[in-house]
């Protein structure tokens, strides 16, 4: 299943990415506006940390990075590398083995509850919020909830049937998990059964 939807990923952002460079082409006649867009998402944060305690990031860790600083110390402003740290946390998945392990996807590593464990302590915090992998209910936890998959686009390519969910943290700290479905598509009652042309 993951190497299907990895699959999947993949030819979806490589269409869609030479649709936009087409687009930006056909309409402004050259390549900069492309060109400008992808400078810009080599820009984007990589991690995020609310409250000193919830870790976010795509995928998960690395087994090249044991502090929060190691992060902070990369030099972000590139095309993120095909593999190395900073590829891992983008790709790398929770799995139900301890340790590290190579992960079936192709990029990125699995990694277990201990070394969830030992990367919240060592960073004191208090959970890893991540997303990568399409979770029915919208939000899935692992790793005796240190880490939780949070899902946020609801019916995925508009064939996957999944809820979607955002986690909501209070003042207090407390969360809540607010999950949501398709909006209703005009003409369309029935959005599961659109499958756009590419997935075929
Ligand atoms: C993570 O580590 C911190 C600091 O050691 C600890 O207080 C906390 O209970 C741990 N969180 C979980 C979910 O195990």
């Amino acid at each position: 299943m993951d190497a299907f939807l990895t699959h999947h990923i993949v030819r979806f952002i490589a269409i869609n990415v030479w649709c936009f460079s087409v687009f930006a082409f056909y309409r402004y006649g050259n390549a900069n506006v492309w060109k400008t867009f992808t400078d810009l998402f080599d820009y984007f944060p990589l991690t995020a940390l609310v409250e000193s305690e919830i870790f976010c990031l795509h995928g998960g860790l690395s087994p090249t990075i044991e502090t929060l600083d190691d992060i902070r110390n990369f030099d972000r402003v590139q095309e993120v590398p095909h593999e190395g740290a900073m590829c891992d946390l983008l790709w790398s998945d929770p799995d139900d083995r301890c340790g590290w392990g190579i992960s079936p996807r192709g990029a990125g590593y699995t990694f277990g509850q201990d070394i969830s464990e030992q990367f919240n302590h060592t960073n004191n915090l208090n959970l890893i919020a991540r997303a990568h992998q399409l979770v029915m209910e919208g939000f899935n936890w692992a790793h005796d909830q240190k880490v939780v998959t949070i899902f946020s686009a609801p019916n995925y390519c508009y064939r996957c049937g999944n809820m979607a969910s955002i986690l909501e943290v209070d003042d207090a700290k407390d969360r809540t998990f607010i999950q949501f479905e398709p909006a209703p598509r005009r003409g369309e009652p029935d959005v599961t059964r659109r499958t756009p042309d590419y997935f075929l």
